[in-house]
């Protein structure tokens, strides 16, 4: 089904006297200016938690951060979450790097399938902040859909079928895939990929292969907005379902979700600094950029559990 969401989403910026929003795309996203992000004021940063609720993901140019000055920046909306996948920078246990170098020649790169971060744990983040210091000539974008856009554009009917219905989210599947095509180098899927051939798995990564279970259309604990809440990397089952009755719902709002018309896609360049909310959108990285480095930092902020 490609359906266009012209008349049911209004990427317009909220009108505001102490920062400037520009936004990225029809369906989401927002550049925000004027603002250097260790300096922010509290009046700026309710501004800029707004924009993040109403445009899904925003983005700050210019922004040449220490870690110290993303810790800070991430704690404004909350406090750090468990990472899934690595333990941090010296110093900095919670800025976490994912860093693809030159030479890597894996057939997959860290967040290539569309997903929303972790919701295989219990509390999955609520928002992802993403800094880049080194970008390659060409390649290595991300792009992210608006999950709450979507559920709007399903029909009244859809949406009532699926209204009660639990998905079960689980590495499963990311991890096989690591296992199969990613080289063993220190990044987060190099370290999923040094699994490969083990007897046992450690304890952590059962837990997280073993997942969670959560709703299928969530609201957001502070606008109330619904969303959808599944996507094509984690979502494995729906819980009470068998495999073949589960299959084509998710196979459908897989690909219903990730319609260009529900996108908006970034060109990164260096010192750039993005927030996404997790609970209103997808997003996807690229391994498009063979040959060249790519080096960025993650904070995640704690979550709640999805209702
Ligand atoms: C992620 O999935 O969090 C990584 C996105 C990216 O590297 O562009």
């Amino acid at each position: 089904m490609r359906l266009h969401p012209t008349g049911k989403f209004d990427n317009h910026p909220t009108p505001s006297n102490v920062i400037e929003v520009r936004p990225l795309a029809a369906a989401m996203g927002a550049e925000i200016c004027g603002i250097d992000v260790p300096d922010i004021t509290d009046e700026q940063f309710a501004a800029v938690q707004a924009a993040l609720f109403k445009h899904k993901m925003i983005y700050f140019r210019g922004q040449a951060l220490t870690h110290a000055d993303q810790e800070a920046f991430s704690l404004r909306f909350g406090a750090f979450a468990e990472d899934a996948y690595t333990s941090g920078v010296p110093g900095h246990k919670d800025v976490h790097p994912l860093i693809k170098e030159a030479d890597d020649r894996s057939e997959m790169v860290f967040g290539e399938g569309w997903h929303t971060d972790s919701p295989f744990l219990p509390e999955p983040p609520s928002i992802t902040i993403l800094r880049s210091v080194e970008i390659p000539p060409y390649g290595g974008d991300t792009i992210w859909a608006n999950s709450a856009l979507a559920y709007k554009m399903l029909s009244d009917t859809y949406r009532r079928m699926i209204d009660g219905l639990k998905v079960h989210f689980s590495l499963r599947d990311v991890l096989a895939a690591a296992q199969g095509g990613a080289e063993q180098r220190d990044n987060p899927i190099g370290k999923l990929a040094a699994t490969r051939g083990s007897a046992q798995l450690p304890e952590d990564l059962m837990r997280k292969i073993q997942g969670s279970i959560h709703p299928m259309v969530r609201t957001h604990p502070v606008t109330g907005e619904k969303a959808l809440y599944v996507d094509s990397s984690y979502a494995v089952g729906i819980d009470g379902m068998t495999e073949e009755e589960a299959s084509p719902i998710l196979q459908f709002l897989g690909e219903h979700l990730v319609q260009h018309a529900f996108t908006c896609r970034l060109r990164w360049e260096p010192n750039m600094l993005v927030a996404w909310d997790n609970r209103l959108c997808v997003h996807q990285a690229f391994n498009d950029y063979q040959g060249y480095r790519r080096e960025m930092y993650r904070t995640t902020v704690i979550g709640e559990v999805p209702a």
